[in-house]
């Protein structure tokens, strides 16, 4: 974690500030721990990574390989205190979904020269260059590295730690990233000037998703793919949105759609699976502006 990013990061439990106490400092905070200032709260940093998870213990029991590799990567005796007390805490650990989390991570590494981001970095260059970005669902952090290449703040949120630790491979004085669940207050009301949701309607309620982004932009842009894919069985979300509901929800919350996303687009997005399987979606993108 970037010592300039506590300024930024919130607790995701009361919105107040965090403290940092630093125990492993290289080029950025290695191993750490932030508290909450207000209700006392700790999250880890570990790996360079800070993970901003409302019940850490919660975090670890749907990720039991994951919490044995964080357990042989902690170094300093603080942190591992903190950490087997958490591990202490779990009750029952469920599914684990290290595996397909670090499945999902290899298949971005795979696939991050797909046309599709080519194409999304070029609707991006003509946005003027922004203060504060925020990725949400960052992944491997394909777009948020390129966006620090020209922006001067960027910031990428995903709930996967083994993929941020693909992202952390590329560090930059103005990039960061965060385990946290998107729909917490990790900034609390820090407001952006440019945020991306590429691809993850799906995965949370849709609506309450573009209110959540919404309120972090009172003057910038909201650039937001998708391809509709809501088939997800038990996992599916409640309300769907299509290719007209999502422009006119963006419309209904004050977001003017460029005139070169009115209508919907059908960008491919080839996601290589493995050497004998390409998944391929028709990505619609939206770039709304407040
Ligand atoms: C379909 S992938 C899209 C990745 C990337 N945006 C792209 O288009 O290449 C969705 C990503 O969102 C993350 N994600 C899903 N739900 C999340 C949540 N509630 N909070 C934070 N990240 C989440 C997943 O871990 C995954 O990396
Ligand atoms: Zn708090």
């Amino acid at each position: 974690m970037l010592d300039s990013s506590l300024e930024f990061l919130k607790c995701v439990n009361c919105s107040s500030k965090l403290e940092l106490n630093a125990f492993k400092h290289e080029k950025e905070i290695v191993e750490g721990i932030l508290e909450c200032t207000k209700c006392s709260k700790q999250f880890p940093i570990i790996d360079k990574i800070p993970i901003l998870w409302g019940d850490f213990s919660l975090y670890l029991s749907s990720r039991k390989k994951l919490s044995g590799q964080l357990y042989q990567l902690i170094e300093n005796s603080n942190l591992r205190k903190f950490y087997k007390i958490s591990l202490s805490k779990i009750k029952q650990f469920s599914d684990d979904r290290t595996d397909i989390e670090e499945r999902w991570s290899l298949i971005y590494q795979n696939s991050k020269s797909a046309k599709f981001y080519t194409e999304i970095k070029k609707n991006i260059h003509s946005i003027k260059k922004s203060n504060f970005v925020l990725e949400y669902g960052c992944s491997i952090g394909i777009m948020s590295s390129f966006l620090a290449e020209s922006h001067q703040m960027v910031f990428g949120i995903d709930r996967s730690f083994t993929a941020l630790r693909y992202a952390k491979k590329v560090h930059k004085n103005n990039l960061d990233y965060v385990v946290a669940d998107f729909m917490s207050p990790v900034f609390g009301k820090l407001q952006f000037d440019l945020i991306l949701a590429l691809n993850v309607l799906e995965l949370t309620e849709p609506i309450e998703l573009l209110n959540h982004i919404s309120e972090q932009i009172t003057n910038g842009y909201f650039i937001i793919s998708d391809p509709y894919d809501f088939d997800r069985g038990t996992q599916s979300v409640k309300k769907p949105l299509d290719e007209i509901s999502l422009r006119q929800n963006l419309k209904n919350l004050k977001f003017k759609i460029t005139s070169k996303t009115k209508i919907p687009s059908h960008i491919i997005w080839t996601l290589k699976l493995n050497p004998r399987a390409v998944l391929n979606y028709q990505v619609d993108l939206v770039i709304g502006k407040k």
